[in-house]
């Protein structure tokens, strides 16, 4: 039999993982099964207990359920620990293992897709929502310059700063009492603005003409983020396509010791 594989959240029925790991499987000649599974918060930890009990090999864990599912586990990485949430549990020795690998994502589609390294840079991060830890949390291993924190809620700003201040240095700040100068390398937008097609208060001049602009959702054209920064003229305007593959990759090596080649998977979801 298959090893069994599924994402699970609440809703889940527009994920594009099943496709991603199916592709994934082809590509790489692997024997798997990947389905994807609406739980509620409430039914969450006794769905996750029965998959593995079951034999299933692994979950993605998505929306609502991420924080809920570090919770669950017995042993946790590292940066699934600073990130304070999971999103790939696997079973081993019949201990439940939790990592994160949305940091890890954005940053590979940021320096390997596109070529622009984040190192020395001067980072702004927009949001400081679950999103948005998870990419600081995988941060200092790029060694990157400088990093603003902008959220509406300030003190939610704060709380992350304050979690992740031994393995980095943020400077964080609410939107509206920030009074922000100059510019900025790289500008992420976490917030969850762009679903609503509306822009965070951004600032026209914290983009430069080097600047790499990346909003962590996509859509089937550009988001009203990117295209800001595109007005501003930006050096790129990216969306969260690539991530979402990307942390897909990371899980799919977790899972089976091999990372697949993300270039034609992505050019696959583009196409629709
Ligand atoms: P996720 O897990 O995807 O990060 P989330 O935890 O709900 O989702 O975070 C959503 C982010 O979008 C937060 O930073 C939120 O700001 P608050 O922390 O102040 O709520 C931000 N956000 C959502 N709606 C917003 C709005 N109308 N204006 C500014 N920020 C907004």
């Amino acid at each position: 039999m298959p090893s069994r594989y599924a994402v699970v959240g609440q809703p889940v029925a527009h994920s594009k993982s099943p496709r991603i790991h199916q592709l994934f499987a082809e590509q790489t000649g692997q024997s798997l099964e990947y389905g994807k599974q609406e739980v509620t918060a409430a039914d969450f930890a006794a769905f996750v207990r029965e998959f593995f009990a079951q034999g299933g090999s692994g979950l993605n864990v998505t929306l609502p359920h991420k924080e809920a599912a570090r919770a669950l586990c017995d042993e946790l990485s590292a940066r699934a620990e600073l990130a304070g949430a999971v999103n790939t549990l696997s079973i081993r020795n019949g201990k439940l293992l939790g990592d994160n690998t949305d940091g890890p994502g954005l940053i590979r589609d940021i320096s390997v897709n596109h070529g622009f390294s984040l190192a020395g840079k001067s980072i702004l991060m927009l949001g400081a929502g679950g999103a948005a830890r998870g990419v600081l949390a995988a941060l200092p291993e790029v060694k990157p310059g400088s990093v603003r924190l902008l959220n509406r809620s300030v003190h939610k700003a704060e709380a992350i700063r304050d979690a992740l201040a031994e393995v980095l240095e943020i400077d964080a700040a609410g939107f509206d009492s920030a009074n922000l100068s100059g510019s900025f390398d790289v500008i992420i937008n976490a917030t969850s603005l762009s679903l609503e097609g509306n822009l965070p208060p951004v600032q026209d001049h914290w983009v430069h003409s080097e600047t790499c602009c990346y909003d962590m959702m996509y859509a089937d054209t550009a988001t009203v983020f990117q295209n800001w920064a595109t007005e501003q003229g930006a050096a790129l305007s990216l969306d969260g396509l690539g991530m979402l593959v990307e942390q897909a990759a990371e899980s799919f090596q977790i899972w089976r010791g091999l990372r697949p080649e993300t270039g034609a998977v992505i050019a696959a979801l583009r196409q629709g």
